[in-house]
């Protein structure tokens, strides 16, 4: 059945709303799990659906999984090398961590080409390349991905763009290869880092991790592991913007802050009035905010998974701001929506002139993708009326407990089956 999230707009925020585990390191950490035979602890986890199909995912390959109080629980002592259905790898981009996973622990993995949102053509081009370099060879037949190696032999791997997917996935397929793996011009998201004390947390010879030089020293097993999720950066912004435009000292509790340095020095910069106190954020709304230029960019640079809903924001400033998206060809969908709610924004391919402020009104709106649902949903809590998101299955992918989250500090929102 279809979701749709309905939102009554301009309420104001007060209270606390705390930051789950993030998204893009559960989703990397649960495949990685299975890099062992034995078992491992998984801290902070969120509720949201991409960990719910994970989960069945790993059952799948014989994996025994218990999810409760946050806390998963991993057994590998009878998983198996599968063939996991497409049906599950088209519904999730990270279904590709199981091709360096299951390449790096049988030698052998095959899968379907991963799915997740459409803001680009995401090829993975880059985890094949590293992966035939550390000694594997790779059949591809109609999206069917067949990666098989004699054995994995470390290697020196420069990487043509930093991505995210394509350094986590030559760590699991390096971890358990002969000899030392370089990863150079590897991403440095923090969730980097997040997965690789997992992994050295079971044994592995990660070094680097958060560097654009990562250091990988082979090693035949791997023992128990055990991580706690690195809090979500990017739900933490999503719900700083939401605050920057409603909030009545409203709270975000859970912030590294370090991992949002370019988002806030943003925001400062728009003029919002943020206090950081340790890992809390105390967010007021202000009557003025300033116009920007915002470009998105690879860790620490601004992220692409804030563009969308920080876009929102910018619609709300006073003067004319320049969006920039360089990671993706296809995020600006969001554009259309915003515009129909009344913001006046004009779209150049992946730039965007954004004037405002414009008051924007309740409409029937679609979620895109994931980013551009948070979007919508910024849209829907500042706007005047009633605003009606459809397609958030999107949404709660990658944000759990939205509704409560949003309704324990006054805002309107309900979630409706069509
Ligand atoms: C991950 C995140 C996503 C985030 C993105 C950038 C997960 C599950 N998703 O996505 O939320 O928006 O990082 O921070 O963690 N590219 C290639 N060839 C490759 C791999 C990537 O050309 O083999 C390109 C992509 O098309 C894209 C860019 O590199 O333009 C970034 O990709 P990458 O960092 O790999 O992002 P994802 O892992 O897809």
């Amino acid at each position: 059945m279809m979701k749709k999230l309905i939102i009554e707009g301009q309420h104001k925020l007060s209270g606390t709303i705390k930051i789950g585990g993030a998204k893009n390191s559960v989703v990397a950490l649960l495949p990685a799990a299975m890099l062992t035979d034995g078992k491992c602890i998984i801290y902070n986890v969120p509720d949201i659906s991409d960990v719910h199909l994970l989960i069945e995912m790993m059952q799948l390959l014989g994996s025994k999984v218990t999810y409760e109080n946050e806390i998963i629980t991993i057994d590998n002592s009878q998983s198996r090398n599968a063939l996991i259905p497409t049906e599950y790898t088209t519904k999730l981009r990270a279904s590709y961590y199981f091709m360096g996973v299951l390449l790096s622990k049988y030698r052998h993995s095959e899968i379907s080409y991963p799915g997740g949102c459409s803001i680009g053509s995401r090829p993975i081009d880059l985890h094949i390349a590293g992966f035939e370099k550390l000694g594997a060879k790779v059949k591809i037949d109609d999206n069917h991905y067949t990666i098989k190696a004699k054995e994995l032999v470390g290697t020196d791997i420069f990487l043509d763009f930093s991505s995210v997917g394509a350094t986590l996935n030559l760590m699991f397929a390096a971890v358990k290869s002969k000899g030392t793996t370089h990863i150079y011009n590897a991403a440095k998201e923090p969730e980097i880092v997040n997965v690789a004390s997992f992994l050295n947390s079971m044994g592995a010879k990660i070094y680097g991790a958060g560097t654009s030089e990562i250091t990988i020293e082979g090693t035949e097993t791997l023992g128990d592991g055990v991580v706690e999720v690195i809090p979500d950066r990017i739900e933490a912004g999503t719900y700083i913007i939401i605050g920057a435009l409603l909030g009545k000292n409203l709270i975000i509790e859970g912030v590294i802050k370090e991992h949002l340095g370019s988002v806030l020095t943003k925001l400062k910069e728009i003029g919002c009035d943020i206090k950081i106190e340790g890992n809390t954020v105390i967010v007021n709304k202000v009557k003025k905010l300033k116009p920007v230029n915002i470009k998105t960019l690879v860790y620490p640079g601004f992220p692409t998974d804030l563009g969308q809903p920080i876009s929102t924001l910018l619609t709300q400033c006073d003067g004319e701001s320049l969006f920039e998206e360089t990671i993706y060809e296809n995020r600006m969908r969001h554009i259309k929506h915003l515009n129909a709610m009344g913001s006046d924004i004009k779209l150049f391919d992946r730039s965007a002139i954004i004037k405002g402020p414009t008051p924007l009104k309740g409409r029937n709106v679609i979620a895109t993708d994931l980013r551009a649902g948070a979007a919508m949903l910024v849209a829907g809590m500042i706007a005047e009326g009633t605003t009606v998101i459809s397609n958030i299955e999107h949404i709660l992918r990658g944000y759990e407990k939205i509704v409560e989250k949003l309704s324990t500090v006054g805002g309107k929102i309900k979630l409706v089956d069509e």
